[in-house]
């Protein structure tokens, strides 16, 4: 990723780590009312989820200048979501609503490159998820 964009993202995500709470709050609510049959795939406690997940970003993010060191951990964690039931184009709907939920939280702070920065990123992750995933059953 080239430096611009992952600066781009990085300091979004700075800005919505003091927000995390409320926006992944808003995010699995919002998850759940367009992608009803994504809910029964989490059986845990969400805000113990939300920690997860927002720690997990912070690993990301703070990598996006030399990822490969967390390559591997990528891949584990893509592999557990297949587990878990998660289809490829289950990272499609989730980053939609990923990307609506930080625009709101960001309000015009969330440009178009912004936006486009994270779409980036993302694609990034979840193809790395999904590798991850595929070399876990071969
Ligand atoms: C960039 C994408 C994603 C990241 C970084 C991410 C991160 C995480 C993390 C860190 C966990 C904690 C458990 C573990 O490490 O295995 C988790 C659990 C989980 N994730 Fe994701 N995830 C992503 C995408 C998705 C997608 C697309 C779905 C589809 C619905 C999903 C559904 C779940 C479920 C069902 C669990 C287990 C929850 C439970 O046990 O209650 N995740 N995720």
């Amino acid at each position: 990723m080239n430096p611009q964009t992952a600066a781009l993202v990085r300091d979004s995500w700075a800005e919505i780590v003091p927000m995390r709470k409320e926006v992944c709050a808003s995010f699995y609510h919002r998850l759940f009312v367009r992608h009803p049959e994504l809910r029964p795939l989490f059986k845990g406690d969400l805000e113990r989820q939300t920690s997860l997940f927002v720690t997990m970003l912070n690993t990301v993010v703070s990598a996006l200048d030399n990822p490969e060191p967390v390559v591997p951990l990528i891949k584990t964690v893509g592999a557990r979501h297949a587990d878990y039931g998660v289809e490829d184009a289950d990272y499609e709907k989730f980053a939609a609503v990923l990307l609506d939920s930080f625009a709101d939280a960001l309000g015009p702070r969330f440009t178009p490159e912004v936006r486009s920065a994270w779409k980036d990123a993302y694609a990034e992750l979840s193809a790395t998820m999904r590798q991850g995933a595929e070399e876990a059953v071969h």
